[in-house]
C-alpha cells in the first residue's frame, strides 16, 4: 500500500479507532453508496439506513474506523464467534477502493484473530457482489456454504501443532 508524492513512493498510513458517534453519518453514506444496488440485486429489497444504524449501535459488536489523517476512509464490523471472527461488514469509501486499503483492513482483522487463538475468519457476501467475492478469493477465502443469494466464505489459519 503506497502513494506517490512528486514521484517518490511513500507508504500510506492508516489509523484505526473505535467507532465515534460523530462517524456514524459518514459510515452510513459510504455503506449506502457501496451496498444499495447490491442489496437490491441480491435480496430484492431497498436500502434502509435504519438496518445499518441498528448494527452500528450494537454494543456487542467490535467496530473499528480506518482514518487517513483526519479523513474516514472505511470501517469494519466484527462479531466474535466461538472459534472464528465473523466480518459483518467491511466498507471502503468508493474513491479509495482498489488502492490496497481493503487488504490492509483484512490483514488487521486476521492478525487480531490469529493473536486471539481463533481458527480463522468468516464472512458473508451477497452472491451478486462479484467484486468483493473476487477480492476475498484473492485473499484466500473459500466458499463454506451458500444460502439463497448469500455466500459464507471462510479462511482457516494453518497452525503448526
Ligand atoms: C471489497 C473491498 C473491501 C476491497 O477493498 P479494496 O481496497 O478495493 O481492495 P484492495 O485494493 O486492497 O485489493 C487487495 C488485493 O485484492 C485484489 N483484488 C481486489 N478485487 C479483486 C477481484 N474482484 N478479483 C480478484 N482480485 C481482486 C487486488 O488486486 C489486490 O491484490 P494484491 O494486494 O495482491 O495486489 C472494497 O472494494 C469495498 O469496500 N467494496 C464495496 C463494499 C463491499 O462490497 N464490501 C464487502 C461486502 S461483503
Amino acid at each position: 500500500m503506497s502513494g506517490s508524492i512528486l514521484g517518490a513512493e511513500v507508504p500510506r498510513v492508516l489509523d484505526f479507532i473505535p467507532l465515534r458517534r460523530s462517524d456514524i453519518p459518514e459510515l452510513v453514506r459510504i455503506t449506502r453508496e457501496n451496498m444499495a444496488q447490491i442489496i437490491l440485486s441480491a435480496w430484492g429489497v431497498e436500502w434502509r439506513d435504519e438496518t445499518l444504524l441498528e448494527t452500528l449501535m450494537n454494543a456487542n459488536l467490535r467496530i473499528e474506523v480506518a482514518l487517513e489523517g483526519e479523513q474516514v476512509v472505511g470501517y469494519y464490523v466484527l462479531d466474535q464467534m466461538e472459534d472464528y471472527v465473523f466480518i459483518i461488514s467491511i466498507q471502503l469509501e468508493r474513491k479509495h477502493q482498489g488502492e490496497g486499503l481493503g487488504r490492509c483492513l483484512m490483514e488487521r482483522v486476521e492478525e487480531s484473530a490469529w493473536r486471539s487463538g481463533l481458527e480463522g475468519v468468516e464472512l458473508c457476501v451477497q452472491s451478486t457482489n462479484d467484486q468483493a467475492i473476487g477480492f476475498y478469493r484473492h485473499l484466500g477465502y473459500r466458499l463454506a456454504s451458500r444460502r439463497r443469494n448469500n455466500l459464507t466464505m471462510r479462511k482457516a489459519f494453518e497452525r503448526k501443532a
